[in-house]
């Protein structure tokens, strides 16, 4: 399926990396303009030039979601750039230490809670007016199937994503008549950096047999279903939570 997003303005946190940078690239390459937001600035500079080289518009923004004043100036940086903003995903995220909640290190409960759930409040909190004065537009907020479902020796990661959806139903209550849809997703274990970098092929193999398919999701496989979210073509759907996991949840 294509998307045409053209004259539309896109914010993409964790843009620079894994599902962000499939999102980032799969926008622009359907024509919105996209600002690349990741903490890894140089990152997000390389993102953008990779899409400018492909033809595309993008710029990279250095934020750290986890800070409120950061996010205001991501949002002001995409209407500065582009004269608005239409589009924003709110992904970047982390997985925190693998511990029992017994003996959960606090800092690490603190920083998965700032940067998952925080990060996406904050997001939406000046993306939302931004997208509202520029005559409406959606947001997709990347949960987890731990969203829905807990896991072992993760408590901060599986209550922060269990935070992004029930914010993403109580804002799009909000905003359902003013022309803002916001949605969230909740993806299977995706082949990004996030579990390559911290697990051997053993857990890997183990991960993907949790999945109905047998296999892990690829970064674009999320990116499809986040571009139909934010498109026309899902102007009747909002304040849902819609699972790309390969059949995970089902068992
Ligand atoms: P990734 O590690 O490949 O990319 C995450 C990006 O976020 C990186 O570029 C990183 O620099 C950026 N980031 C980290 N902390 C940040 C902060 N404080 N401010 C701004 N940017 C920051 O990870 P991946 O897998 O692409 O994850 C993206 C989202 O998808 C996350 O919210 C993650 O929880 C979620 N997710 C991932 C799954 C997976 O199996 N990979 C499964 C379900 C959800």
């Amino acid at each position: 399926m294509t998307y045409d997003f053209s004259g539309k303005v896109a914010l993409v946190t964790g843009g620079a990396s894994g599902i962000g940078e499939a999102v980032s690239k799969l926008l622009a390459a359907s024509g919105a303009k996209v600002v690349v937001a990741d903490l890894d600035e140089s990152a997000a500079k390389a993102t953008a030039a990779e899409i400018e080289k492909a033809g595309g518009t993008a710029a990279g923004f250095a934020v750290d979601v986890a800070d409120a004043a950061q996010n205001e100036a991501m949002v002001a940086f995409a209407k500065e750039t582009y004269g608005g903003l239409h589009l924003a995903v709110n992904n970047a995220g982390i997985g925190g230490a693998a511990a029992l909640t017994g003996e959960y290190p606090i800092e690490s409960w603190d920083k998965v809670i700032d940067i998952n759930l925080n990060g996406v409040f904050y997001g939406m909190r000046y993306e939302i007016p931004a997208i509202e004065a520029s005559g409406g537009g959606s947001i997709v907020n990347m949960a987890s199937i731990l969203g829905s479902v807990g896991i072992a020796m993760s408590p901060a990661y599986v209550a922060a994503k269990h935070g992004v959806v029930g914010l993403t139903k109580s804002a799009a209550l909000e905003y359902g008549e003013k022309g803002v849809r916001i949605n969230a997703i909740g993806p299977g274990f995706i082949e990004t950096p996030l579990l390559t970098k911290h697990m051997d092929e053993e857990t890997l193999k183990f991960i993907a047999s949790k999945h109905a398919m047998n296999r892990l999701g690829q970064p674009e496989e999320i990116a499809n279903l986040t571009a139909f979210l934010l498109s026309d073509e899902a102007g009747f759907i909002t304040g849902s939570y819609h699972l790309a996991d390969g059949g995970y949840v089902s068992q």
